[in-house]
C-alpha cells in the first residue's frame, strides 16, 4: 500500500520524506490556503517546492468547476512537473475533464468522492485514482470502510486500474483496515502515520534492552 502526506505544508512534507516511506502528496484548495498560498504564481512556486522534496505523485487540485476552466487549469499544473497529478471534483464537468486528461496520458485524482457510483464513473472517465473520503463520512454515521469494500470489489470486478486513494483518513486504524481491504493508497496527516508505530510493549522492551545493555558494557 502506499503512503500519501495529505497536507500543503512543506516542513511536515519534509518530515513524512525523510522517514523513506512517503510514495506521494495530496493537497486541497483547504489546506492551500492554511498555507497562505494565494495567486497563481504563489500556487505554481509551492507546487514545484513539494516536487523538490518528493519524488512521487503530487496532486493539484483545480481551483475551477467548469469542464473549460478545469482543462485550462489542469493543463498548467500538469505542466510544472511531470510527477503532477491533476485533482478534480467529481462532479459532471469533472467527469468529461478526467476523460480529456485520460485521452492526454495526464494523470487525475478525482476527489470528493462518497459513493460507490461516483468512483464506477471516474475509473470509466480513465481516473488514475478516485478519492473516496473516509472520516467525512464517518461524521455522518456511514460506514467508510464499507465504501472502499465495494469500490475494491467493482474495480477487481473490470479490471479498473483505476487506484483507490483512501482519504479524509483520520487516525491509525483508518490505515490499518484500509490495508485489510486493499485500497492501494492512503492520504493523512503525519500524525496516524506516526501512531502506527507506536505500542506501549515496544516502550517499555527497549527501556529494558537499554537497561540491561548497560550492564554488558
Ligand atoms: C484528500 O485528497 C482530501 O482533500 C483530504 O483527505 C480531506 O481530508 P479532511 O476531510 O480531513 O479535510
Amino acid at each position: 500500500m502506499k503512503f500519501f502526506i495529505d497536507t500543503a505544508n512543506l516542513e511536515q512534507i519534509k518530515e513524512a520524506n525523510e522517514l523513506g516511506i512517503l510514495d506521494g502528496v495530496t493537497t486541497n484548495p483547504t489546506l492551500m490556503a492554511k498555507e497562505g498560498i494565494s495567486g497563481n504564481e504563489a500556487i505554481i512556486q509551492h507546487y514545484k517546492y513539494i516536487c523538490e522534496i518528493v519524488d512521487g505523485a503530487i496532486s493539484a487540485e483545480v481551483l475551477s468547476t467548469t469542464y473549460e476552466e478545469m482543462i485550462a487549469e489542469g493543463e498548467i499544473l500538469a505542466a510544472i512537473h511531470p510527477n503532477i497529478v491533476v485533482k478534480i471534483p467529481m462532479i459532471k464537468d469533472g467527469v468529461k475533464a478526467l476523460k480529456y486528461f485520460s485521452n492526454k496520458g495526464i494523470k487525475t485524482n478525482c476527489t470528493l468522492i462518497f459513493s460507490a457510483g461516483q468512483a464506477l464513473l471516474a475509473a470509466k472517465a480513465g481516473a488514475s485514482y478516485v478519492s473516496p473520503f473516509l472520516g467525512r463520512l464517518d461524521d455522518i454515521s456511514t460506514d467508510s470502510l464499507n465504501l472502499i469494500e465495494e469500490i475494491r470489489l467493482i474495480f477487481d470486478n473490470y479490471g479498473y486500474e483505476t487506484e483507490i486513494l483512501a482519504a479524509s483518513v483520520r487516525h491509525s486504524m483508518h490505515i490499518i483496515n484500509c490495508a485489510k481491504i486493499g485500497a492501494d493508497v492512503v492520504t493523512c496527516p503525519i500524525q496516524p502515520i506516526l501512531s502506527l508505530l507506536k505500542h506501549p510493549l515496544t516502550d517499555s522492551g527497549l527501556e529494558q534492552f537499554v537497561k540491561d545493555s548497560q550492564k554488558m558494557q
